[in-house]
Formats: C-alpha cells, structure tokens, sequence
C-alpha cells in the first residue's frame, strides 16, 4: 500500500526565529495520522529544524540540491551534504526552480541521478501551465515531463520517488485544481506510469496533488483515489492551517 504524505515547502520564508517558533508549534499541535509528514525550510534552517525536530515524526526535506558531488558551484548544496545534517528528502523539479532559475529536463535528470546515487528520497515536482491546460495539451506536458527525467530509471529507483502534480496555474494563485480534475491528471499518472513500466510500480508510487491546498478543500481532494496527499505551499507557513491539512488526511 503506498504511503500517504502531506508535505510543507516553505519556499522562501520564514527567518531563523520564525522558523523554530513554526516547528515549536507544529510539534504541539500535530495530530496523530497514518499520513508522513514533511516540511521544507530554507537552507539555512534546515540544520536548525532537523535538531528541533530530532524526536519528532514529522521529517526535514530539502527544497533543491544541485547535481554535483562538490566544486566551483557558488551558492549551491550538494546531497552529500544534505545527508550529512540528517536530510534524507529533496524536492527536484518545482515549477519555480524550473521558471525562475532555468532548471530544464536534463538539469532535472542530473539531478535525479546525483539524489539517487546517494540513496536519497526525492519528490519530483512537475505539472502543466494555463495555456497547455487551455489548448488541451496537458497531459502531453506531463506526460514528457516525467519521461524526460524519470522514465529511464531503473524500476527499484522508483521505491525511492513521490511525485507531486502541481498545476503551475493553481499554485500560489487561490485556484485550485478541482478534486475531478486532480483525479482525471493523477489516474493519467498512473497509467503512464503502468505504459512505461508495470502496474505494481505505478500504483505503489505516491502522487501527491499540489496547488493552493487550504483548510477549506483538503478533504475533498484528498478523498480521491488517486491522490495521496499533498505538497502545499503558503498554507503550510500557519501551523493551524497545516495542522488542519493534516487532519484532513
Ligand atoms: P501553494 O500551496 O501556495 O499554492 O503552493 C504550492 C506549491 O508550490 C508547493 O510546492
């Protein structure tokens, strides 16, 4: 049975003080749930969280990590390090790293590797924007998204990879995905998945949904088959409105 998770990417946000008061919170009030529970602090704090959160559940994930072991790469971290301060998981691939800072597929499938070859977890972020979902071409979109970075992996490297649908129209922009539209993308997943390697894998990969995610329509998508929880941006920086999440699941 796959695994349910709900996850916190805190992007740029929060300072060192804020940081702990939002873990200190989050720590008190997290509810009991079969569902991981992950937050993403900054660089800086990730050290700080993973020892605050030493003898909590809830685990410390990285927001991006570059490909390289070490080297002149000024200002990136590599996984060796990560791994070093306790962080097991990186996000690869979010849809702003990818509009932002010029991460393209092959940047991505580097990336992959490197978080691979050190055992890492990764949740692979990837989804379509308003204009492909427009003109109907949002499932070609995924669909070579997760080809070009993903669909020449081993098939045991996929124990190791949660996928996180994230619409770029629906994130940070109030709009969410509907539950039916999260369904529709996520059983798409699964069966391009199931085309490129088995059904075993492609349903024992967790597809979490992502976009403007709040107290007030968790449930409903969560309740969908298909769907196994959630990367939810602004909504995780309130520790009321993640603990909510969380209950919802
Ligand atoms: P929001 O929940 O703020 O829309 O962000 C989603 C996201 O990008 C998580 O990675």
């Amino acid at each position: 049975m796959r695994n349910q998770i709900v996850a916190g990417n805190w992007k740029m946000n929060k300072t060192h003080a804020e940081t702990e008061k939002l873990l200190s919170e989050l720590s008190a009030k997290l509810p009991n749930t079969h569902a991981e529970v992950m937050v993403a602090p900054t660089y800086v704090n990730l050290l700080g969280a993973v020892q605050e959160l030493e003898s909590s559940t809830i685990e410390v994930i990285a927001q991006n990590m570059h490909f390289a072991k070490n080297g002149a790469y000024t200002g990136e971290i590599s996984a060796d390090m990560l791994q070093d301060i306790g962080v097991e998981t990186v996000i690869i691939g979010h849809s702003e790293r990818r509009a932002y800072f010029g991460e393209t597929d092959a940047i991505l499938k580097k990336k992959v590797a490197a978080a691979l070859e050190n055992n890492m977890r990764i949740m692979f972020c990837f989804g379509e924007e308003l204009e492909d979902r427009k003109s109907g071409n949002h499932f070609n979109i995924v669909e070579n998204q997760l080809k070009e970075a993903l669909f020449e992996l081993e098939a045991e490297s996929w124990q190791r990879i949660v996928l996180a649908y994230e619409p770029v129209w629906a994130i940070g922009t109030g709009e969410t995905a509907s539950p039916e539209q999260a369904q529709e993308m996520h059983a798409f997943i699964r069966e391009t998945i199931t085309k490129a390697y088995n059904e075993t894998i492609a349903n024992e990969v967790s597809i979490l949904y992502g976009g403007s995610v709040k107290p007030g329509n968790a449930a409903e998508i969560f309740s969908k088959p298909d769907v196994d929880g959630g990367l939810i941006g602004g909504a995780s920086l309130v520790a009321e409105d993640f603990v909510a999440i969380i209950r919802a699941i």
